[in-house]
């Protein structure tokens, strides 16, 4: 890929981000936290891009990002407590975490196969831009390269991802300049998954409730705490053929009741993993197995996982 362009915010470059974000690709954005590298939520291709372009050794499950609290209750369940958050701190640098609503057309890839959806209403005039003009839920992590610190600035992004994204949207220096603090919403509370400038003090006043930490003790950091979607079976890897009693999803070569990918595309591999995951599990077959997945590029976050679910 060429040098990445880098467009200031207006009419023509969020008109070119479109084009780029129907077609799949990713394209960076400030928001008032730290620049994001926004993808149609909708897409698990779109998505598997995000994670090629960031160069990403794991799937987490992505902030999906959407214009208003409407747009956001038809992708999560919002109880009262959540419903009080969106309204006193949305649009702003708060992420709730809340059940996936049945039905929502958000990639698996994205929520990480998660029975649940981090979601956000940002402030920042581009991304409320981007999202207006996509008409689709956009999912976004840091504009960074897998490993490195988050970008508050277009330069720190060329930087990190030049050469590896189609376009960076310049909008200056993010004001908050700290990820969202990110908050999950059950029947047992609010659970502080990561701290940034929505204090646990602001969230107590909009709730009137205590906040708890992920552990109940001292605040972990995000990678940590995270619950991973596992499937309940155990899983085979590196599998060529089913035995008996297996579920056998396969890849290239390696035809299975399923198959990741006839064509051996890492991307479209990528997209499908949770969902042909979740459909092995709820298969008649006792156990899992997995044709082998070549260890590169996106085939390292999918072997992660993979790897990750078969010791779960
Ligand atoms: O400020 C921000 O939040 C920025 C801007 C671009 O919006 N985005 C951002 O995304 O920081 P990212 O991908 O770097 O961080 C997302 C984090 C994950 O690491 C994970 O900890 C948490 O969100 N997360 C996402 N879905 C979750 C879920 N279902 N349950 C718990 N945590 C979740
Ligand atoms: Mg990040």
């Amino acid at each position: 890929m060429r040098p990445t362009p880098i467009l200031l915010f207006d009419d023509v470059s969020i008109a070119h981000a479109v084009s780029l974000i129907a077609q799949g690709e990713p394209v960076a954005v400030p928001t008032e936290t730290v620049y994001g590298l926004a993808g149609d939520a909708t897409s698990g291709t779109a998505i598997a891009a995000i994670y090629a372009a960031k160069g990403r050794p794991s799937f987490n499950p992505l902030i999906v990002h959407v214009t208003d609290v409407a747009a956001a209750e038809r992708l999560a369940v919002f109880d009262d407590v959540a419903r009080a958050l969106a309204a006193a701190l949305w649009p702003g640098p708060l992420t709730l975490v809340l059940p996936r609503r049945e039905g929502s057309p958000v990639a698996s890839l994205a929520t990480a196969g998660l029975a649940t959806i981090a979601i956000r209403v940002p402030a920042h005039p581009a991304m409320q831009a981007l999202l207006k003009a996509c008409g689709v839920p956009l999912a976004a992590p840091s504009a960074n390269a897998s490993g490195t610190i988050s970008p508050t600035r277009a330069a720190h992004v060329a930087v990190s991802l030049g050469g590896r994204i189609p376009l960076i949207i310049d909008g200056g220096a993010c004001v908050v300049g700290l990820e969202s603090t990110i908050v999950a919403v059950d029947e047992t509370g609010l659970r502080l998954l990561r701290p940034g400038v929505v204090t646990a003090e602001v969230l107590t006043a909009a709730t009137g409730l205590p906040i708890t930490t992920a552990t109940g003790g001292a605040i972990e950091s995000p990678g940590q705490m995270l619950s991973h979607y596992a499937p309940a079976k155990s899983l085979r890897l590196n599998a060529l053929d089913a035995q008996p009693g297996e579920y056998l999803i396969g890849f290239g070569i390696v035809m299975g009741q399923s198959s990741l990918s006839p064509s051996a595309d890492l991307v479209e591999a990528a997209a499908a993993l949770f969902d042909q995951l979740h459909c092995a599990d709820a298969s008649p077959q006792a156990r899992i197995a997995v044709a082998p997945i070549p260890p590169h590029g996106l085939g390292l976050a999918i072997i992660d996982r993979l790897t990750r679910a078969a010791h779960a």
